[in-house]
């Protein structure tokens, strides 16, 4: 941070109250963004922290259609149930609002017609789908077809998440109402456009010449955008839920939720601060900091930013935007509509009183740089390997001596010896990395830092050995404990904005009233004070407990497995072919002599072919997540022989055993039903 700010301004993105938050979500933006916003508070800078519910959209109409219930049903539902949940994982917010709000309402009306007054917008009348069954326009997520880039069966009007491409509804190939099946025509309507391009050669300078610290993944998207040229974008929807366009002419069309979305920061902020609200927006001593996940990036470096610089009157634009990448389930990607998910409200109904180690492990293993996978083994080794046996066994051994030796009052120190001179520079050396880690967004690190005063903490307390020494030389195990107690004392310090539930309890174990950044790495324990009881801090997590996580995902998996089957469409029938190309292909028979798996390669196997020549035939094939190695040996399949031989991964490949691709995504080997010749040609 190059320039000083006299305040800060956290955002969260803003939750579809569609379905609860999960693990995913954590990680991703609400644990680092609380993290942040815990640092700064605890190093005495104001700070705000924004969040709240994102309660218009297409997803929150379809469910609510699904269950026969209101959208504002919906909304309520999970709005009570994320709040609810947040709040008892300790995100601090200081207001947790929802875009149904009045106040968000009249903001995002406000909003929009000042741009409309302002003629920023182009009004344009196009063709859009239309649904004639349902007697509606077919936005975003109420269109389902083929992606136009990856030909992915069940693209979205919006979006491919297959490919992640941004789409138009009209882009997709073989268009679907999602409300009723039926093929949608064209029908024309009037919408309003934020002309990106106009606000491209300023978005340029900002990003990309003056944010050149944003992380990369930030950065590179943002790149991308601009170098591939900005259109105007649509903020307005044929749709009866959200926010009314408030000009004349505009009836049944609704705000995009994504133009109203980012305006409920404003909102929000507005509901906490209703007369200095704008001291948050719109001084240039405010630091803005937008967390959000990586699938927001464009919305908030792009498309805000532009509806921010076209309002004017001096609205701040973000000083940052850190996104973090995915987080994977298992080795799965999650999934709301799947149900591979480890739902917030769940684990605090099976896991009660241990909130920190789920914000534990999701900051040790938090997507920062690439996507990374959550496991509940992973999960179970954290907990007993680290936070029981590393911090909450030195804490319990330091507290549980003090009693034993001084009765709970701490003792003075003597002398200090080189040890202990170590230790404290040691503690100073992790204070500075911390706090650096912190103010970079480096939340991953940053942990390490905290956790390192434990370590740091046990190493001395190993090395020290106060319950010998205590034998012969009574005064020096004063200093000993004295020092491991200022230790304890600085672990509540660093540890807060990661574990606040810990250091609360540490905290008044050792009575500290209120705890404060600069007393890292100092004394702030006085001699004579009398300290709490020892408390368990972590306990292991046994096995069953982590086997019925894992057997609940089996479940999951069995049963989205057999729904896949259940609802398997055929893909549309590919394009006409003559009998000479099909010729082309020489589809012959043949038996596995040997298969093994590719080395670091998950999806791969390598199969030698008696193909009837006599010299065995090498084929690499992507089928080592559906078959083991060892059972198509001696099996017959089909295979393309007239293939162009090619490397994968360094191994030899010469043709292709044929699959066929199932409605679970599982692929079976095609075969002769009965024996045949190897080396037969199919025809
Ligand atoms: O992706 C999402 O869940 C969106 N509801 C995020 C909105 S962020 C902001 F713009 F409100
Ligand atoms: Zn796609």
């Amino acid at each position: 941070m190059s320039k000083e700010f006299k305040r800060t301004l956290i955002t969260t993105a803003l939750p579809y109250t569609n379905g609860p938050v999960h693990i995913g979500h954590l990680a991703g933006v609400y644990i680092p963004a609380d993290i942040y916003a815990r640092y700064l508070r605890l190093a005495g800078r104001p700070v705000t922290l924004i969040g709240g519910s994102d309660e218009h959209g297409v997803p929150i109409t379809l469910k609510a259609r699904a269950e026969g219930v209101t959208p504002q049903d919906i909304v309520d539902r999970y709005h009570t149930l994320i709040k609810k949940s947040f709040e008892e994982l300790g995100i601090s917010f200081d207001v947790y609002s929802r875009t149904t709000s009045e106040t968000h309402h009249e903001t995002a009306s406000e909003f929009f017609r000042h741009l409309y007054d302002k003629g920023e917008f182009i009004e344009k009348t196009s063709e859009q789908l239309y649904d004639p069954q349902a007697g509606q326009f077919l936005a975003d997520r109420y269109v389902t077809g083929e992606c136009p880039n990856c030909h992915h069966q069940g693209a979205y009007g919006d979006q491919c998440e297959a490919c992640g491409s941004s789409l138009n509804a009209t882009d997709l190939i073989n268009p679907r109402s999602a409300i009723t099946g039926a093929v949608p025509e064209l029908r024309s309507t009037k919408h309003w456009y934020l002309p990106l391009d106009k606000w491209e050669p300023a978005l340029r300078k900002w990003i990309l010449e003056d944010h050149t610290e944003w992380r990369s993944n930030v950065y590179g998207q943002c790149k991308s955008w601009l170098d591939g040229g900005l259109q105007p974008r649509a903020v307005s929807r044929d749709l009866s839920w959200g926010v009314p366009v408030p000009v004349e002419g505009a009836e049944g069309k609704v705000l995009y939720v994504w133009f109203d979305a980012p305006i409920g920061y404003i909102s929000n902020t507005k509901e906490i601060f209703p007369d200095t609200w704008e001291t948050w927006w719109k001084d240039p001593e405010t630091r803005i900091i937008n967390f959000i996940g990586k699938d927001n990036i464009v919305f908030h470096c792009i498309v805000f930013p532009a509806m921010l610089m076209a309002y004017g009157d001096n609205f701040q634009l973000p000083d940052n935007v850190p996104s973090n990448e995915f987080l994977n389930l298992e080795g799965d990607k999650i999934s709301t509509s799947r149900n591979w998910a480890v739902w917030l409200h769940e684990y605090l109904a099976d896991f009660p009183g241990k909130q920190d180690v789920l914000r534990y492990v999701l900051t040790a293993n938090a997507p920062e740089t690439k996507d990374n996978d959550f496991t509940w083994h992973d999960f179970q080794a954290r907990n007993n390997n680290e936070l029981a046996a590393i911090l909450g066994n030195f804490i319990n051994r330091v507290i549980v001596l003090t009693h034993k030796y001084y009765n709970g009052v701490v003792p003075a120190a003597g002398e200090l010896q080189q040890i202990d001179r170590d230790v404290m520079a040691e503690m100073e050396q992790l204070k500075t990395s911390l706090t650096e880690n912190l103010e970079t967004f480096h939340f991953r690190e940053a942990l390490k830092d905290a956790m390192g005063f434990a370590r740091a903490g046990n190493k001395y307390l190993q090395d020290c050995e106060p319950w010998k020494v205590i034998k012969t030389d009574p005064e020096r195990v004063k200093t000993i404990l004295n020092v491991c107690l200022q230790i304890c004392a600085s672990i509540s310090v660093a540890c807060e904005p990661f574990m606040p539930f810990t250091s609360a309890t540490l905290a008044s174990i050792l009575g500290i009233e209120k705890l404060d950044w600069n007393m890292l790495a100092k004394d702030v324990i006085p001699a004579g004070r009398t300290i709490g009881e020892p408390k368990l801090l972590f306990d292991k997590i046994d096995d069953a407990a982590i086997a019925a996580q894992t057997e609940r995902l089996e479940r999951i998996k069995k049963e989205n497995a057999s729904k896949a089957l259940d609802n398997f469409k055929p893909a549309p029938v590919q394009d006409q072919i003559e009998i000479t190309d099909f010729e082309k292909l020489d589809i012959r028979v043949g038996t596995v002599l040997e298969c093994e798996r590719v080395p670091k390669a998950n999806k791969l196997l390598k199969f030698m072919i008696d193909d009837g020549t006599g010299t065995p035939r090498p084929i690499v094939s992507g089928i080592a997540q559906h078959y083991a190695p060892e059972e198509l040996v001696g099996k017959q399949v089909l295979f393309i022989a007239n293939l162009a031989p090619a490397k994968i991964r360094g191994v030899l490949s010469q043709g292709m055993i044929l699959s066929a691709l199932n409605g679970d995504g599982s692929l079976t080997v095609a075969a002769p039903s009965a024996k045949a010749s190897n080396g037969a040609q199919v025809k």
